[in-house]
């Protein structure tokens, strides 16, 4: 395989970072910053979820922060649909993609959505049938794919299985997510491979969390099997409520900075990702794990006399 040279990023920050905070985010600071995201050029932005209300509370006002968007026909706004209710609600509201969700293994997926795998697949028949008739496309995640942090691994042939049920709902794509940070390149590498063999139809998407500090080598990882789709979060904020140590999604700020550097395209303005990531550490009030949010692109320079001269 050869790597790409034009990557499709998906900033989640608003769903998977705003989620996982534990103060509610106005409704007019998620609309600046979905504006400020389009303005920057990313194509696709999960913007909120359309999930019960009891279960994500910060995540209530996703009709109003539609209805706020400055929508221009170069990026997409998808939202996370767990159910036939959800898809009802993505289809009034008009949104231009849903993103169906489940977890690769029964005690995650019972965890989140609260149901069984199959109970996830069968309600994902009306959730199709229900885009179908709105003209919307949908994507299907499984997360949990490389390791669910209750059951450990996750057999290959669940990953398969899953997929093939997306095939026949003829979804768009399929996204793998790392809810808790438990991929590694070799098992990146086999669960796209094994994919790309068992429903090639299905492009992939990778979505991973840096719990572990292997989110951007595992990128690399999917980037050598052709990957070109690939999630993240500004700042590196977010994590799944309902996952112990969930930490956050790799930062797009840094994705971007190395997919630049390896002269891969994105059609995203760092700078202006940068400006966005400090504007959301001010919003939730805390440090984000950004790096290049901080140190700036390598060929940022410094006066000399910014820094002492070391004295011996
Ligand atoms: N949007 C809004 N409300 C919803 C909904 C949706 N998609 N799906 C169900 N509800 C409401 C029902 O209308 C019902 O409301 P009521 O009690 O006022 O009548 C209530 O939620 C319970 O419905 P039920 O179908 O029994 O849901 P549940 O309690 O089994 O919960 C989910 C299932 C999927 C709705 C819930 O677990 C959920 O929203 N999970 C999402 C978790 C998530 O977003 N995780 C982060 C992503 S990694
Ligand atoms: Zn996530």
């Amino acid at each position: 395989m050869t790597r790409p040279t034009k990557v499709e990023v998906t900033e989640v920050g608003p769903r998977d970072g705003l989620q996982a905070e534990p103060v509610f985010v106005a409704t007019e600071s998620k609309i600046q910053l979905v504006n400020n995201l389009i303005d920057a050029g990313v194509p696709r932005i999960e913007f909120s979820s359309f999930v019960s209300p009891r279960a994500v509370p910060q995540l209530t006002d996703v009709v109003e922060v539609f209805e706020g968007i400055n929508k221009t026909s170069s990026t997409i706004l998808a939202a996370l649909v767990p159910n036939a209710k959800g898809a009802a609600r993505a289809a009034d509201t008009g949104i231009d993609e849903i993103i169906v969700f489940l977890s690769a293994s029964e005690s995650h997926n019972k965890k989140n959505v609260n149901r069984s795998v199959e109970e996830s697949l069968v309600g994902f028949e009306e959730v199709a049938r229900i885009a179908a008739d709105a003209n919307i496309p949908v994507q299907g995640v499984i997360a949990t794919a490389f390791g669910c942090p209750f059951e450990g691994d996750v057999p290959i042939d669940q990953l398969g299985l899953i997929a093939q049920r997306y095939s026949k709902l003829e979804f768009k794509g399929i996204g793998l997510g790392d809810t808790t940070g438990m991929a590694t390149p070799p098992i990146v590498r086999r669960a796209v491979k094994y994919l790309q063999d068992t429903v090639p139809e299905l492009p992939i998407g990778l979505h991973f969390h840096n719990t572990r500090g292997l989110g951007l080598v595992n990128v690399m990882a999917g980037l050598d099997e052709g990957i070109d789709q690939f999630d993240a979060s500004f700042g590196g904020i977010g994590g799944c409520p309902f996952a112990p140590k969930a930490t956050g999604n790799i930062c797009t700020e840094d994705l971007v900075y190395m997919l630049h550097e390896m002269n891969i395209d994105t059609g995203v303005d760092l700078q202006a990702l940068m400006a966005i990531a400090t504007k959301v550490e001010a919003i939730v009030g805390h440090d984000l794990p950004g790096q290049v949010m901080k140190a700036g692109p390598r060929l940022d320079l410094h006066s000399t006399s910014s820094v002492a001269t070391a004295q011996g």
